[in-house]
């Protein structure tokens, strides 16, 4: 059987053989928020399909391509479209992508999500940085014997999202006068959304946002040495604080912030 790093060589060449190298940032979009990719200069598109060992995407909303190149002045490597544990991958596929982008050289990783709010001050539309996360998805993708040249086996989770990018981001979100909110994130493993009673206790635990991906990506990046950004944009209350929820008001929420979501970034971006 081939191992993970012998697998992950081989994607690793594949995607370098495209013409991907001196790599700075991994970059996830969420859903609907895939289209800061199109922003991206010389851009090198490889789709997932073509990718050795890679999964491939199945969600709405999603393309399901690595896009590489330069954005805000810095080289980048997009991922348009993610996996998520509710498709039906283990998590080893879910977070494989962010095994390949530090086998590929980067130093810091940018996730963003779409997510309910939980935080009774937050709206629709809001941007959110993450400050820390709840893995509430009942498995951690690090279960398993450990590569101790990957990572260590007891990763120390009290910095998980870097202070000073968090400081880079809250100052952007100034100077662009866009009204950052930050909080805890919380995972769930999906598909269904929330109950009101989820909810309640997501509040209780200390949860700001939910949602259905990051966490495992965070972990492995953490694993893997990496510094981590992340940004959610909160595109509807979450269970019992709207009157019902769908996937439809979550994408077209994406859609109407799309653009403040694309500055933050950018501007962020340029100052890491
Ligand atoms: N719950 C979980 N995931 C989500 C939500 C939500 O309310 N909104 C967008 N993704």
């Amino acid at each position: 059987m081939t191992s993970l790093q012998e697998k992950l060589q081989q994607t690793a060449s594949y995607i370098q053989e495209k013409g991907v190298n001196e790599i700075e940032f991994g970059l996830i979009l969420g859903s609907g928020l895939g289209e800061l990719a199109d922003e991206i200069e010389d851009a090198v598109k490889i789709a997932y399909s073509d990718i050795p060992y890679f999964p491939i995407s199945t969600v709405e909303g999603h393309a399901g391509q690595l896009v590489y190149g330069t954005l805000a002045g810095r080289k980048v490597l997009a991922m348009q479209g993610r996996f998520h544990f509710y498709e039906g991958y283990p998590m080893e596929s879910v977070t494989y992508p962010v095994r390949v982008m530090a086998a590929l050289g980067i130093h810091s990783l940018i996730v963003t999500n779409a997510a309910g709010g939980v935080n009774k001050n937050f709206e629709p539309g809001n941007l959110m940085l993450i400050n820390d996360h709840i893995n509430f998805t009942g498995t951690n993708p690090l279960i398993g014997p450990n590569d101790n040249e990957m990572g260590p086996r007891f990763p120390d989770m009290s910095h998980a999202y870097t202070i000073e990018y968090q400081d880079v981001a809250r100052a952007a979100a100034k100077k662009v006068g866009l009204n950052l909110r930050e909080g805890v994130y919380m995972g769930f493993s999906g598909p269904t959304y929330e109950t009101p009673a989820e909810i309640h206790m997501a509040r209780t635990m200390g949860a700001d946002a939910v949602g259905m991906s990051t966490v495992a990506e965070v972990i492995v990046a953490v694993h893997s040495g990496l510094k981590v950004l992340g940004v959610s944009c909160i595109t509807n209350l979450a269970a019992g604080m709207q009157a019902n929820l769908n996937h439809a008001e979550v994408v077209e929420t994406t859609e109407r912030v799309k653009e403040d979501f694309k500055f933050l970034v950018k501007e962020t971006l340029q100052e890491l």
